[in-house]
Formats: C-alpha cells, structure tokens, sequence
C-alpha cells in the first residue's frame, strides 16, 4: 500500500483530534500490522505526553533539538540541525525500555512550537507551507499511515500539514455550533489546496476525506439530530466539489468514555489502558472502518 499522510484537523478545540489521531494509530499498528507514524504539531504537546511518561518527553526533546520545532527552526534559520532518525522515538509506549507497540513510532513536539507562528510570519516567507513536506518527504515511505495531530487552529503549522497531506480527517462532536464550524472549515481546507496546486506536483491535492464523531452520547435525540444534519450538510458540500467525493462519517462513533479520558494520564493508547472498555472497543472497529475507507481511496 502506498503510504497515506492525514492530518488530523478541526479549528474546534477539544473535538478529539488528539485522541482520535493516538488510538486510531495505536490500533492500526497493533491490530492490522500497519506502520504507523504521528507527528505531534501541537505546541500543548498533546499526543507526545499521552505516548510518553513526562519525563522520557522532556529527557528526548531536551530543548526542543529532537522535535519537530528544530525542523520549522532549520527552514526559518538556514541550518541543519533536524536529524529525523534522532527525533524520532520508534515503538511507542515504552515501558522499561521496550516498545509496547513495535510498528507505532511519534516525532515529538515541543512547547517551543508556540513561536514558530510568529516567526514565520515575521518573516513573510512566500513558500512557509512546505517546510514540514520537504523535511520529512523522504521519511514517508518507511510507512502506511503518517497522522498529523494538527493544533485548534489553520495558521501556517496547520498549513504546513494541509501541504503535505493526501487527506484530512475531521473528528467532530455532533452539536449546533460544530455544524457551521464544518462549512467553514471545508470551505477553508478547498481553497487552500487551489492556492497550492501550482506547488503540488506528482502526487494528489489535499482534501477532505473522512469525519470521525467522537464523544458520542445517547441522550434524548440532541446527538443524532445533530449527525443527520451534518449528513445533509455533507451531501451539499460534497456536490459543491468542496471535499472528496468518497468523503463520509466514518462507524462507528466513539462514545464519551472514562476510560479514554483516564487513559492520557497512563500514557498509554485507551486499547492498553481498559480494553474491555466502550471507548477501547470503538477505536478498535473505527480503525478496521477507516483502513477500509482509506486503503480504497484512489
Ligand atoms: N471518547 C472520549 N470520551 C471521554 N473523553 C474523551 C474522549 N475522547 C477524548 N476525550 C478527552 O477529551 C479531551 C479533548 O480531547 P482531545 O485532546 O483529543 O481533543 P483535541 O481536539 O485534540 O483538543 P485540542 O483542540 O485542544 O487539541 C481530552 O481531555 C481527552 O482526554
Ligand atoms: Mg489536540
């Protein structure tokens, strides 16, 4: 299979971008054999400190040198310090040392990250967005999946994710004001990937192929009220060309858990955590759904 690079993206905070790009990883490396990389983009760190125990984070990233920052810093300076084999951490969790999840390797951000924004907007570079696709474009191959866990935003990091991505993933918590957050954010994503045709050669534009529906709750009808809607919203933006023709809400939802909110602080995937648990249970039939849906893309 070729590799496929997703980013992970949605401007709502708080939708489970973090954790869908974690668990979906966890499970398509442990359960389907896949290779799997993440590259945490998000200077809040979020999916290094629920892949690695806090110290082993900061022990690695040691100043931001083995992160992603140093590669952002490398483009903006003119050096060469990035070295992926360095930055990358391959078989993660690690307890003792050893891989918990051999095929499951994380590039790690840093807080440091916070400045990149500005800094490259300081420097008004005309090309910004394909900083992080020239740095790690060699890497690809050695994977089936690279997940980009994009921050709550689409500035330039983001940006650089839509440049280097074949798709994104919206992950969603169905209510009224996600719904005209959707619209927008398709919108954005379309016209983005227009400004950069003329940069994307050889391989295929970015779009948007897929909505996950995370912190899914049966209560009263406020939930499927709000999917059905998001299902007659997509049907329009999908005929307006705004998204990927195969474009769809990806099964099953994953239902608030526990388990999934306790299982950031072990460090460790929800399937480590409680494997019995909903949340656990979920990812593990969401991943079969989403290989499925990802490998038949063309
Ligand atoms: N299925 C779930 N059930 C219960 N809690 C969950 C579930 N999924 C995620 N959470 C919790 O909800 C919070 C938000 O999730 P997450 O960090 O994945 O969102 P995010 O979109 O990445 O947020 P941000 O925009 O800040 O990056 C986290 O504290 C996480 O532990
Ligand atoms: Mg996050």
């Amino acid at each position: 299979m070729a590799t496929k690079v997703i980013s992970f993206i949605n401007f709502k905070g708080g939708v489970g971008k973090t954790a869908s790009t974690v668990n979906l990883a966890a499970c398509l490396a442990a359960y389907h054999r896949k290779k799997v990389l993440v590259v945490d983009l998000d200077p809040q760190c979020n999916s290094s400190l629920w892949l690695l125990q806090p110290e082993e984070w900061r022990k690695h990233v040691d100043g931001a040198a083995r992160s992603v920052h140093q590669l952002f810093r490398d483009h903006i300076n003119g050096t060469h310090v990035f070295d992926f084999d360095q930055a990358v951490i391959r078989g993660v969790p690690r307890r003792d040392g050893y891989p918990l999840i051999s095929h499951l390797d994380l590039l790690p951000a840093s807080v440091d990250l916070l400045r990149i924004e500005d800094q490259i907007y300081q420097n008004k570079y005309s090309q910004f967005f394909t900083f992080l696709h020239k740095s790690l474009k060699p890497h690809f191959s050695e994977y089936d999946y690279v997940f980009f866990d994009c921050p709550p935003n689409l500035y330039a990091v983001t940006k650089n994710a839509l440049f280097a991505s074949d798709y994104c993933l919206v992950p969603y918590v169905p209510d009224y004001l996600s719904l005209s957050g959707f619209q927008v954010l398709a919108e954005e994503v379309d016209l983005f990937a227009h400004k950069i045709s003329g940069f994307v050669t050889g391989r295929r534009r970015v779009s948007i192929a897929a909505l996950l529906v995370s912190h899914y709750r049966k209560v009263g009808n406020v939930f499927d009220h709000s999917i059905n809607e998001l299902e007659i919203q997509l049907a329009q933006i999908k005929a307006a060309g705004q998204v990927h023709p195969k474009t769809l809400i990806l099964h099953p939802y994953i239902r608030h858990c526990v388990a999934v909110a306790e299982s950031t602080s072990e460090h460790l995937p929800v399937t480590l955590h409680k494997q019995t648990s909903n949340g656990a249970q979920d990812y593990y039939q969401l991943a079969q759904s989403f290989d499925q849906h990802f490998g038949s893309l063309k």
